[in-house]
C-alpha cells in the first residue's frame, strides 16, 4: 500500500503517470464524463488547519469519482482535544477507504500513516505541500513549460519551496531558489534534494538575490511569507522580506513569456504585487483547478495500488 506524504517517495515516472492520469480525467471531466472511479469509497478529510482550495477540491474531487468526503476539523473530533494521532489513525481507517490530512508536524502524518490501513495523502504539513506541486506541474505542462524549465522560487523557504525541491530534483529541472538571510529552505531537505539531483541532472541553486533566481526563468512563482502557524511573526517577516516582492520589475527579468504561479492564498502588495497577480503571466487560478484534477488523479492512483 502507497501513501502520497511526499514526492520524495516517488520516482519521476511514477510522479509522470499520476498526472497522465490527471489530464485524462481532466479531459473527460471536460467532456462532461465522470467515470466512477472510487464508486462508493468514502475519504475521511482531517484539518488541524484551515483551507479553502484544499477542503473543497478533495469533498468534490472525491464525489465526482463515484465516493464520498467526510470533513473532519480538529476543532469536532476528539483530536483536537488530545486524542493520540496513531489512535484516531487505527480507528478512522478501519471506517473509511482513504484519508487526506492537513496539519503542523510532517511527523503528525507519518505516524497517522504508520497506524493507518488505508492510504494517506498529504493535504499540506509545516514541511511540505505535495498536491500543490503536482498542480503546479499540471499547470506547466499545459503551458508547455515542461521541457527543461528553469523555476524561480521567491520568497519564503517553507513547505512550498521544499515541495519544489523534490520535484525539481526528481524531474530533473533547473530551480532557483531565493530567499532573504535566515529565511533558507531546511538544510537537510536541501541537502536531500541535492542528492536526488545529482541523479537525475537537476540543477538547484540558493542565493539571497531574487533578481539572480528570476533572470530568464520559464516559471516564476512564490508564496506567503508568513505560513499558517506563523502569525505572530508576521510584521518582522513583512520587514525581512522587503525587496522580494513579485513585481513587474522583477517578473520583467524573466523570459517574455514565462508564467507566474501562486498556490493562493496570496497577499497582494507582500509576496507579489497586485499587477503580476492580476496580469495576463499569472495561471493561479488555472493552477488552483488544477487542484480538483491532479488529486482525483492521485486519489485513484493509490486506491489502484491497494487492490
Ligand atoms: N493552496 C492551498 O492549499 O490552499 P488552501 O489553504 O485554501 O487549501
Ligand atoms: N506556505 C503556506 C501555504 C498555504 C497553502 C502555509 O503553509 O500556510
Amino acid at each position: 500500500m502507497r501513501h502520497f506524504l511526499t514526492l520524495k517517495d516517488f520516482s519521476a515516472q511514477e510522479i509522470l503517470e499520476i498526472l497522465a492520469l490527471s489530464k485524462e480525467i481532466k479531459d473527460d471531466l471536460k467532456k462532461g464524463i465522470r467515470p466512477p472511479l472510487m464508486q462508493g469509497k468514502v475519504l475521511g478529510m482531517i484539518f488541524e488547519k484551515s483551507s479553502t482550495r484544499t477542503r473543497v477540491s478533495f469533498e468534490s474531487g472525491i464525489y465526482q469519482l463515484g465516493g464520498m468526503g467526510m470533513f473532519l476539523s480538529n476543532r469536532d473530533i476528539q483530536l483536537g482535544r488530545g486524542e493520540p494521532m496513531k489512535d484516531t489513525a487505527r480507528v478512522i481507517s478501519r471506517m473509511v477507504d482513504m484519508v487526506m490530512i492537513r496539519t503542523s508536524g510532517h511527523e503528525r502524518i507519518e505516524e497517522f500513516a504508520k497506524y493507518s490501513q488505508v492510504p494517506v495523502v498529504n493535504g499540506l504539513t509545516d514541511s511540505y505541500h505535495p498536491v500543490q506541486l503536482m498542480a503546479d506541474y499540471l499547470t506547466m505542462m499545459e503551458q508547455g513549460k515542461d521541457q527543461n524549465p528553469i523555476v524561480a522560487y521567491v520568497g519564503d523557504g517553507n513547505n512550498m519551496t521544499h515541495s519544489w525541491l523534490m520535484l525539481a530534483s526528481k524531474l530533473g529541472f533547473e530551480l532557483r531558489v531565493a530567499t532573504p538571510r535566515g529565511y533558507e529552505p531546511n538544510l537537510k531537505i536541501f541537502e536531500e534534494a541535492q542528492k536526488i539531483a545529482s541523479l537525475s541532472g537537476a540543477k538547484i541553486t540558493l542565493t539571497n538575490d531574487p533578481k539572480r533566481a528570476v533572470e530568464g526563468a520559464d516559471v516564476v512563482t512564490t508564496d506567503t511569507w508568513a505560513s499558517m502557524g506563523q502569525e505572530e511573526e508576521k510584521e518582522k517577516r513583512v520587514r525581512d522580506f522587503q525587496g522580494y516582492c513579485v513585481d513587474s520589475a522583477l517578473m520583467g527579468l524573466a523570459k517574455s513569456d514565462a508564467i507566474f504561479l501562486h498556490c493562493l492564498p496570496a497577499y497582494r502588495g507582500q509576496e507579489v504585487s497586485e499587477e503580476v497577480l492580476e496580469g495576463p503571466q499569472s495561471l493561479i487560478f488555472d493552477e488552483a483547478e488544477n487542484r480538483l484534477h491532479v488529486q482525483k488523479g492521485i486519489m485513484v492512483w493509490l486506491d489502484r495500488k491497494r487492490s
